[in-house]
């Protein structure tokens, strides 16, 4: 029988992008049951609820979920779906792999390096208000436990994958208690793991060292507004966000999503790039245990990936979603 795993289409690219990853998923012969259900504005506007209940039950049966991304209205209308998500299912590490290839034209050749990014608090927990007509403010909420649960995950993740350093990015020069409480945090795991090297880097030098010699970082910690600024830049060095895939992961359920967003500009032409969806397909496999078929999919993208003219059109190649879908599949 089966692993049952909630799939969410989401919005603009998020039917090619995921039509895509579950078929290829289906070619590496991996056993899944797709439980289907919705989010984001379709659902929106189709049930008047950008997250129904349906939805809600289904990860919380399952426990894991695969989902394309989901628009948000800026400024007005519902707050992230992917946001409240994180937090109703209390995934608290978000983990981005960004790992370069051969043939992708990108800033840096040999990137291979995991974001690990704080999910729960900081400035997402959305604690803001107008303080006058003219003023408004927003709170930063950093606590030890959360602190000490993403480093702790970060190393483990580190030992793991027989990663040699953890590099913890703040701004504790400033934020002395909220970015001091997480520099600390961070200090009391790595002392329990001496045989990987630590080091803590202020965010803004950060920025400077990741865009001029990534391949100097193997595992970078950080809260989650930075994490989700160094994660797209990281995603910039290696060839953009359509190869960047991602995995929110929880003590008991996790949701593995593409980094990118719905693309609005490209929706519905069918010339999406599906490698982050897919990579993401790809995490969620090794997380429930099916590596033969991870590796499958892994083996196939790396050789379609050594002809430039087999990539999709934002990496400079020929193919359509569906068309570079199908060299994948082929290579199985
Ligand atoms: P975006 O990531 O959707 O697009 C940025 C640029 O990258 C666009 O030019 C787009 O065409 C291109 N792009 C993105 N994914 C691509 C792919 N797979 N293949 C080829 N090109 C790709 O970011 P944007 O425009 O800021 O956001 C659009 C919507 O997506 C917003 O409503 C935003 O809130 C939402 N969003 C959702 C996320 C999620 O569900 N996890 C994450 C980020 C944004």
């Amino acid at each position: 029988m089966g692993k049952t795993v909630t799939l969410i289409h989401g919005d603009g690219i998020g039917k090619d992008i995921i039509d895509a990853t579950t078929k290829v998923i289906e070619a590496s012969g991996a056993d899944i049951i797709w439980d289907k259900q919705e989010a984001g504005l379709g659902a929106y506007e189709k049930q008047g609820n950008p997250l129904p209940e349906e939805t809600i039950k289904s990860i919380e049966k399952n426990k894991i979920a695969l989902k394309g991304p989901l628009t948000t209205p800026v400024g007005v209308g519902f707050r992230s779906i992917n946001v409240k998500l994180r937090q109703h299912f209390k995934l608290f590490a978000n983990v981005r792999p960004l790992k370069s290839f051969e043939v992708i034209d990108s800033l840096h050749e040999n990137v291979d390096l995991v974001i690990v990014r704080e999910n729960t608090e900081d400035l997402y927990k959305g604690i803001e208000h107008m303080v006058t007509e003219d003023v408004a403010e927003s709170i930063k909420i950093i606590s030890k436990k959360a602190s000490l649960r993403i480093c702790n995950f970060a190393f483990d993740l580190a030992k793991r994958e027989k990663r040699n350093k953890v590099t913890l990015a703040h701004k504790a020069n400033i934020m002395k208690y909220s970015d001091g409480l997480f520099l600390k945090s961070g200090i009391e795991v790595a002392n329990k793991y001496k045989d990987i090297q630590f080091e803590d880097v202020i965010v803004d030098a950060m920025a400077m060292k990741l865009a001029m010699n990534p391949q100097n970082y193997s595992v970078i910690v950080a809260p989650n507004l930075y994490g989700d600024i160094l994660s797209d830049l990281g995603a910039g060095l290696i060839g953009g966000l359509g190869i960047a895939p991602s995995g929110n992961i929880g003590e008991d359920t996790a949701i593995f999503e593409p980094v990118h967003g719905s693309a609005p500009d490209i929706a519905g032409r069918n010339i999406a790039n599906p490698i982050s969806a897919i990579l993401s397909g790809v995490m969620m496999l090794k997380y429930i245990g099916e590596f033969e078929s991870a590796l499958k999919i892994e083996n196939a993208l790396d050789t379609v990936l050594k002809d430039k003219e087999k990539c999709t059109v934002d990496i400079g190649g020929k193919l359509s979603t569906s068309e570079f879908t199908d060299a994948i599949i082929k290579k199985m």
